[in-house]
């Protein structure tokens, strides 16, 4: 009787044991896709804003989508979800868009699957730091971005750049390279 009392204890523990190791590896699943969503929301508002104003302005104009929406939809995003979340890149335009020692470590890796030859549009990368769940999703150059991080761009686009930001990094791109990414992170 006493062993048995005695296994079913240690069956007990054994499973209790295993039980957050799981919870932890069934989390991280949901928080990506959490955070995927997240980017798709960003994404998905700042470019077609970009576009418009694009089209209605041209590229001088849409200068300050960039540097009004992008920040205001991130501040939205974070009251909505309770997420960090930021845009970085190793040559930033925006002095506050640097990379932090782990955003740097990420941006870096991205480079290099991207010269390996993986496609931008899916890169993305997550991993438990400090208690945070951090997750970082590349951003690839398309052609509507070289009107404003290309190495030439117009006259009034480089003016207006130059006026902006004047420690600005972020030119010099070509089609298919690493601009950037989306940095997010939630406390755990
Ligand atoms: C109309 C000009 C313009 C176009 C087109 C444009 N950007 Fe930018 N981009 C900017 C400006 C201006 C900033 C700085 C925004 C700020 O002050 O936060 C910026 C910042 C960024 C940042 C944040 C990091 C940093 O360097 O400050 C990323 C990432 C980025 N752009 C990616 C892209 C991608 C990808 C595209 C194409 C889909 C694109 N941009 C198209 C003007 C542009």
């Amino acid at each position: 009787m006493k062993t048995i009392r005695l296994a079913s204890v240690a069956a007990l523990v054994v499973v209790l044991a295993s039980l957050p190791a799981q919870a932890v590896e069934v989390d991280q699943k949901a928080l990506k896709k959490e955070a995927i969503g997240i980017v798709k929301r960003f994404g998905g508002t700042l470019k077609p804003e970009l576009k418009k104003a694009l089209k209605s302005g041209g590229p001088a104009h849409a200068i300050s989508v960039c540097s009004e929406k992008a920040p205001a939809i991130a501040q939205q995003l974070r009251s909505d979800t309770g997420w960090y979340i930021k845009r970085v890149s190793l040559k930033p335009r925006n002095p506050g868009a640097k990379p932090d020692a782990w955003e740097e470590k990420v941006l870096k890796m991205f480079d290099q699957r991207q010269a390996q030859g993986e496609d931008p549009k899916k890169m993305a990368y997550a991993e438990v730091v400090d208690g945070k769940f951090r997750f970082m999703k590349a951003q690839g150059v398309e052609k509507v971005c070289l009107n404003c991080h290309a190495a030439k761009v117009k006259p009034e686009v480089e003016a207006a750049l130059k006026a902006k930001y004047p420690m600005d990094k972020a030119r010099g791109y070509s089609l298919g390279q690493i601009r950037g990414a989306f940095s997010l992170a939630k406390d755990l």
